[in-house]
Order: structure tokens, then C-alpha cells, then sequence
């Protein structure tokens, strides 16, 4: 079974991915967290170009980027541990190239991201896709208080309140295409109730 949780930054997604990592590795079930951009030697070398507020990126560039890291990621961890019969929480997937790169940065027609993006995976799909949706005004204010002294937004993190609003519309048109995929949460709930939504929701479908 893959998992994966969306969201705009800030949205509450990682507390979420991290909260079912604990739930679930407490049980006898196999589990494996991986975040994106990242998780295997190739994909975290690939994230560090990729946050870097030093350089200004091609935003066509960037879109190969992240789908080169997860390329390397699904055929490297995701789908062997998926095929071995384990339960994979992804935080991040192709969703976000679609949301940020297609909606966010326009580089391509939205569609035909997705199109690619099942060429990137190998036409590995989550089962269930939770978005954690909260305005771009709040999760903003959630990622400045994280944010130490000194502390500076990585480059993705700079793009602005107008960049965010696009990826927040591009989120809410993917879930409403792909209903039984998608599992909408609303993010202004504490953290605890956040997760009862997402336990609900799974427990009936984990393998006994
Ligand atoms: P994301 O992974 O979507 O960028 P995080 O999970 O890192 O977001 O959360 C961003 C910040 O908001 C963190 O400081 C986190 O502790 C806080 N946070 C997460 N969920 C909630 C919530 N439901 N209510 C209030 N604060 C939250
Ligand atoms: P990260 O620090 O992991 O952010 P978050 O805590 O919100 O998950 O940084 C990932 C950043 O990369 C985030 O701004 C979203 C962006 N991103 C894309 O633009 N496209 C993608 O395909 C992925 C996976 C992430």
C-alpha cells in the first residue's frame, strides 16, 4: 500500500506523515517514510540544488529535477518495499510537481505533467492521497513561527503569496479529478484531530 500527503508549505503535511509513521510503525506492519525531494543518496544530493536560495533555476530544469529524484526514488525504495508487500507513507509525490511546477510555476499544461509524471513513476500511483488544505495565509504565518533567529526560507519557501495561491488552486482541481484517490482534510484542525481524520479513514483499508 503507498500513502501519500499533500499540501502547501506549511499545511501541517510532514506532522501528519510523521504522526502515521509512529501509528503505524507501532504495529507489526512494515512501514517506510520517505519525504520528497529526497530519500536515497542520488534524490538528497538532487534536493540540495533544488532548495538552494542561491540559484536561479530554470523552472523548466526544476520540474526535471524533482522528477529526476523521484525516479531514482521509486525504482531505488518505493516500489521494491511496495512489492515486498510493505506500507509506504510518502510525504510529497508526483502530486506536488503538478501542483507547484504545473499550477505554481506554469512551466507546462497541467495535464500533460500528469501524463509525465506516471512516465517518472513507472505508473506507481498512491492508493490514498491525503491534502491537508489550509489557506496560504495561515499556513505562511505556521512557517514563519518555525522558523529559528536568523533563519532564512529556502527558495521554494521565497516564492510569494501569489506562487502559493496557484499551487493551493492546482491541489484543490487535482483532488476534485481524482475523488477516490484524494482525501481532503481540513488543516485548521488541531494536529490531533487532523490525524483521527486520516486514522478513519486508512484503518478500514490496512491489511489485517
Ligand atoms: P508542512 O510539512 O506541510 O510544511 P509541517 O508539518 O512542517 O508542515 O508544519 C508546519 C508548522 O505548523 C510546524 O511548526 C508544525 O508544528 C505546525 N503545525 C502542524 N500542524 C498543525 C496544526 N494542525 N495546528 C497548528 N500548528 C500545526
Ligand atoms: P520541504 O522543506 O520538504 O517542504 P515541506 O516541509 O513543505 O514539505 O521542501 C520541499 C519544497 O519543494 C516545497 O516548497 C515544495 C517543493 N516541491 C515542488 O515544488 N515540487 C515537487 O515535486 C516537490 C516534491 C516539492
Amino acid at each position: 500500500m503507498i500513502i501519500s500527503f499533500e499540501g502547501i508549505d506549511g499545511s501541517g503535511k510532514s506532522t501528519q506523515a510523521k504522526r502515521l509513521l509512529d501509528r503505524l510503525g507501532a504495529s507489526s506492519l512494515d512501514v517506510l517514510y520517505v519525504r520528497e525531494p529526497g530519500g536515497t543518496a542520488v534524490s538528497e544530493r538532487i534536493r540540495t540544488l533544488l532548495l538552494d536560495p542561491s540559484l536561479v533555476m530554470d523552472p523548466f530544469a526544476e520540474m526535471l529535477l524533482f522528477s529526476a529524484a523521484r525516479a531514482q526514488l521509486v525504482r531505488e525504495k518505493i516500489r521494491p518495499f511496495h512489492e515486498a508487500g510493505g506500507i509506504v507513507i510518502c510525504d510529497r509525490f508526483f502530486d506536488s510537481t503538478v501542483a507547484y511546477q504545473g499550477g505554481g510555476r506554469q512551466v507546462a499544461d497541467p495535464d500533460w505533467l500528469g501524463d509525465f509524471q506516471r512516465v517518472v513513476t513507472d505508473g506507481v500511483v498512491p492508493d490514498r492521497t491525503y491534502l491537508i488544505r489550509l489557506d496560504v495565509a495561515t499556513a505562511s504565518q505556521r512557517l514563519t513561527e518555525r522558523l529559528g533567529p536568523g533563519e532564512a526560507a529556502d527558495r521554494l519557501e521565497s516564492a510569494g503569496m501569489a506562487f502559493f495561491e496557484r499551487v493551493f488552486n492546482a491541489y484543490e482541481r487535482l483532488s476534485a479529478s481524482e475523488p477516490n484517490r484524494f482525501v481532503v482534510i481540513n488543516g485548521q484542525q488541531s494536529i490531533d484531530e487532523v490525524a483521527a481524520e486520516v486514522w478513519a479513514d486508512l484503518l478500514p483499508t490496512l491489511p489485517a
